[in-house]
């Protein structure tokens, strides 16, 4: 395929509040190629996972994607048809959450649900499903695969359940795999085990990832490219490398602060003084500027937009852009 595989042009989406919408995420821009994982991170409620969901078009209602352009595996998402749509995810794409019990049916055995699943997408019988089922288990490090084939949800653990979920999203052999804070609710060790697998998932079948997190170490760990999001909006974007060593915009600055003692898994991203403002309250101008040490009067005037800072590195900061002018 020629092309990323999930690319995503100035994509607005809306949630209606108090007699206007509400962008909850504000003309985002990004790109994952083929093989390579794109962490993206942000304080919890800036927009990631609805900017995963717009991806996928499962923004719950009454939210909608407003305007701009998705590709998913070269295709218009936002001009599928509703079974165009759902053939995609799961298929081609597919997403894992936080908490995989959430999606998992509570009254059907895990492995018919990944039975169901591939053969939703495939014309194969039950047992060659069910036998894929099972070397999907064994591949994730299910302890006993025939025998947790035939476990309800309730019966396995978190990490287990998640598992499960890789093992039906790497079924698929999707081109590309969300995942929203794949272990944010497991142990510490569980998590390790979690991100393990999905690293040889990419490595072994090249599938893309977009790895939602808040996790450094975890950032650390599995990125080539990290996307950072502040108030519904990338506000620095480039590669790993990059981002964590070279950081430009004040956020990422602050964010990154405590890097080599944060830069082990598990460690929450620092904390910058103040909160994140609600929609309703953010200034004008530029979202961050409440909480910047680096504010300048001009800064209430327009939102950014990005500049480029080094070959695919961008920021959006009117400080930083008048640097890089210079
Ligand atoms: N169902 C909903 N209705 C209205 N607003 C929502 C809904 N779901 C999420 N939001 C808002 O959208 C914004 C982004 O949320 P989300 O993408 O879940 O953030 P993150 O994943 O970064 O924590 C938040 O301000 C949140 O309150
Ligand atoms: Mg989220």
């Amino acid at each position: 395929m020629i092309g990323p595989v999930l690319r995503i042009d100035e994509v607005l989406t809306t949630f209606p509040a108090a007699g206007t919408r509400i962008p909850v995420v504000d003309h985002v821009s990004l790109e994952v190629h083929a093989g390579e994982v794109l962490a993206l991170v942000g304080e919890s409620g800036c927009g990631k996972s609805m900017t995963a969901l717009s991806a996928m078009r499962l923004v719950p209602k009454p939210g909608r994607v407003e305007s701009g352009n998705i590709q998913l595996c070269g295709r218009d998402v936002l001009a599928l048809s509703v079974s165009e749509m759902r053939a995609m995810r799961g298929g081609e794409a597919a997403m894992i959450f936080q908490e995989p019990m959430t999606s998992l049916n509570p009254v059907q055995t895990v492995g018919a649900q990944v039975v169901e699943a591939i053969r939703l997408h495939e014309r194969v019988s039950f047992v060659e499903a069910r036998k894929r089922t099972i070397e999907m288990f064994d591949r994730v490090q299910i302890p006993d695969p025939e025998q947790r084939f035939g476990a309800y949800p309730h019966q396995l653990s978190g990490g287990l359940k998640q598992r499960v979920m890789i093992a039906m999203a790497a079924a698929m052999r999707p081109k590309l795999l969300i995942a929203d804070e794949p272990t944010t609710a497991l142990d510490v060790t569980i998590q390790a085990q979690i991100l393990e697998l999905l690293r040889e998932l990419q490595r072994e079948l090249g599938t893309a990832i977009l790895l939602i997190t808040h996790d450094l170490g975890v950032v650390n760990e599995l990125a080539d490219r990290i996307a950072v999001m502040y108030a519904s909006r990338i506000v620095e974007q480039g590669e790993r490398v990059d981002v964590l060593a070279s950081a430009r915009h004040p956020y990422t600055e602050g964010l990154l602060r405590s890097v080599p003692a944060a830069a082990r898994r598990g460690e929450a991203l620092h904390e910058i003084a103040g909160v994140v403002p609600s929609p309703s309250e953010w200034p004008a101008g530029c979202r961050f500027s409440t909480r910047c040490d680096r504010v300048e009067s001009r800064c209430g005037d327009a939102v950014p937009t990005s500049t480029q800072v080094a070959p695919g590195h961008t920021v959006d900061c009117f400080v930083v852009a008048d640097e890089v002018a210079q």
